[in-house]
């Protein structure tokens, strides 16, 4: 069977006001009407069943994840002591699904992406799945669009005998001139941080490639299922080493094949992404809220609680109401709104 494992441990400080610690990113209705979270996993209707899906996120936002991912058996939610990036976050999962179903296949995905073709999007899973049973640990590729520094960029090598492209190179996060070498190169496509791997496939690459978790990893496997588990995760969670799943495994593994595919992904990084993932008007704005109103405006982003926000003869700007905190920034300058999240902390 396909285990869905939805990652949901990310914090998203470049959506203030509308994100809080609460209420990071993935539990916004950025993309439509429900929770990035929920269409993340009703995204995969009829390919997988929630009956079969993780959750794993931090204790803060457990209640949220179930409230969202309607029939979440409660024994599905994972729940890590403390953050640790995506590697040991993705153990967690492999290990729970391992212990039942060694051979089976996760499907690792981010709580707080787009996707506009769900259809192209379950085809190229399900092709991605048939790689994956052949012991490949299967990224997904989407042809670059400007040279990000904030992604992965593997090079699309051969095809390969059991499907799928060799990956000549992971690297991740380059910088901004290698970044724009890989894209003017034509030989790149970014990882779009979507993972297709069999469970004793994962934990095999774990064990080559980040040998710090072995011994953690380890004793965890040996208390899944017992009644002490939970006292052993607190303790044992902690010390494993704070390293994303890009930089662990995917830069280092020998083992990785790519599906490159466009099926109308987004990250949906900052404010700017919100007209690639949400219906404009004839002038290109994003309007939402009851009782917002736009005059002469082009290419603006303006989102109202449930009081009028007025936005008169602008351009390119977003224009953010929470009802209790307002945003104004320029859309090519929205990145920056992560520095908002800064000031405010250091002023407490
Ligand atoms: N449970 C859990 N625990 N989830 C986490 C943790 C954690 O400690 N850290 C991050 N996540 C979740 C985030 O919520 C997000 O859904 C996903 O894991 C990826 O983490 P990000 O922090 O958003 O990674 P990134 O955007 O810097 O980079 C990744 O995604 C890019 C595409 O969006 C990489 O895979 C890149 O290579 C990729 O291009
Ligand atoms: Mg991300």
């Amino acid at each position: 069977a396909l285990h869905p494992v939805i990652m949901a441990g990310g914090s998203g400080t470049r959506f203030w006001p509308l994100s809080r610690k609460a209420r990071p990113k993935q539990f916004l209705p950025l993309a439509s009407k429900n929770p990035l979270i929920s269409d993340t996993v009703s995204r995969l209707k009829g390919l997988a069943t929630v009956k079969d899906t993780l959750i794993v996120c931090g204790p803060s936002h457990a209640k949220q994840a179930v409230k969202l991912v309607k029939g979440l058996p409660k024994k599905n939610l994972l729940v890590e002591p403390v953050a640790r990036n995506t590697a040991p976050a993705i153990a967690l999962a492999a290990l729970a699904v391992a212990a039942k179903d060694p051979e089976g296949i996760l499907v690792v995905l981010p709580s707080d992406h787009h996707v506009a073709d769900t259809k192209g999007f379950q085809r190229i899973l399900s092709e991605a799945a048939r790689v994956a049973a052949g012991g490949h640990l299967v990224t997904l590729g989407i042809t670059p669009q400007r040279p990000e520094t904030g992604y992965g960029y593997i090079q699309v090598g051969a095809v390969l005998p059991g499907g799928g492209r060799q990956v000549k190179a992971f690297r991740e996060k380059p910088d901004p001139e290698t970044a724009r070498r890989y894209v003017d190169s034509g030989e790149y496509v970014w990882n779009a941080g979507i993972f297709i791997f069999r469970a004793d496939a994962i934990l095999a690459a774990f064990d080559e490639h980040m040998p710090e978790m072995r011994k953690g990893l380890d004793t965890l496997r040996k208390a899944v299922g017992k009644r002490t588990f939970p006292a052993v995760l607190k303790r044992v969670f902690p010390k494993l080493p704070s390293v994303s799943i890009d930089y662990g495994v995917m830069e280092k593994a020998k083992n990785l094949a790519v599906l490159p595919g466009d099926f109308g992904w987004s990250d949906v990084g900052s404010f700017s992404a919100i007209p690639e993932v949400r219906p404009a008007d004839e002038h290109g704005n994003v309007v939402s809220g009851p009782e917002a109103v736009v005059v002469d405006c082009k290419g603006c982003v303006v989102l109202a609680d449930k009081r009028p926000l007025a936005v008169v003869g602008l351009t390119d700007m977003v224009v953010v109401d929470s009802g209790d905190a307002v945003l104004v920034v320029p859309k090519d300058k929205s990145q920056d709104v992560r520095k908002v999240v800064e000031s405010l902390k250091a002023r407490k």
